[in-house]
């Protein structure tokens, strides 16, 4: 499995997102998508209202553009999914965003594309709420066998809390993190980059 050219889109541009797309804009090409038209202006703008990059942060990363158009995510072939999942009054957890983004990445997967979600849920969200919207949404369905990145059927490639590390920054390299991954392939490239 070879990223190193794949195109990335951040789908979610908050505390989670933003810090993350600047880091790889710094690098390769990168999209910032947002549904929130006011956010992907400020960006645009070069600033940050809630204050968690500096504008000479944004300003450095150089390849990365920002939009609210969902069409523009069918140029990338890396999904990175950052959207809020809050919980309601009885702590029930509200996954609307999380299915909105997902829809949104399955109207742009192509086969052999990768969705690594970094929203927090609870285990057997990815599995049973999210990877059915993709499937629903892109009209692909989803392989845990390797093969399914040769094999002439359209197949998608989600993995679960993946967190893609090719060219992580220093800082995101010091920080623990969990993978989990529905592919061998994606599992090495994972453990293999960190
Ligand atoms: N994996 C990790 O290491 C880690 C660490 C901290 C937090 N989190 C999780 O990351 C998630 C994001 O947290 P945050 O603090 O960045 O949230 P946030 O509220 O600061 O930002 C979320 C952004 O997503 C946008 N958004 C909402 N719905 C969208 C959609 N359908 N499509 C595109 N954009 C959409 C919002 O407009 C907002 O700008 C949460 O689930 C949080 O628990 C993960």
């Amino acid at each position: 499995m070879d990223l190193s050219n794949a195109r990335i889109a951040i789908v979610g541009l908050g505390y989670v997102g933003l810090p993350l797309a600047v880091e790889f804009g710094k690098q390769r090409p990168v999209l910032g998508f947002d549904i929130n038209t006011d956010r992907i202006a400020e960006l645009k703008a070069g600033r940050d209202s809630t204050l968690e990059v500096e504008p000479e942060q944004l300003r450095k990363a150089g390849q990365l553009v920002f939009s609210s158009n969902a069409a523009d995510l069918r140029a990338c072939q890396v999904f990175i999914v950052t959207v809020p999942t809050p919980v309601d009054k009885a702590n029930r957890p509200d996954l609307t965003p999380l299915v909105k983004a997902s829809q949104s990445v399955g109207a742009a997967l192509k086969p052999g594309d990768v969705v690594i979600y970094e929203s927090t849920v609870y285990p057997g969200a990815t599995e049973e709420i999210c990877v059915p919207e993709l499937e629903k949404s892109s009209g692909l369905w989803f392989s845990t066998s390797n093969s399914g990145f040769q094999g002439c059927m359209p197949k998608t490639s989600p993995s679960r809390p993946v967190n893609l590390c090719v060219h992580r920054p220093i800082w995101m390299r010091h920080e623990p993190r969990l993978h989990a991954g529905h592919q061998r392939a994606l599992r090495a490239h994972a453990h293999g980059t960190c």
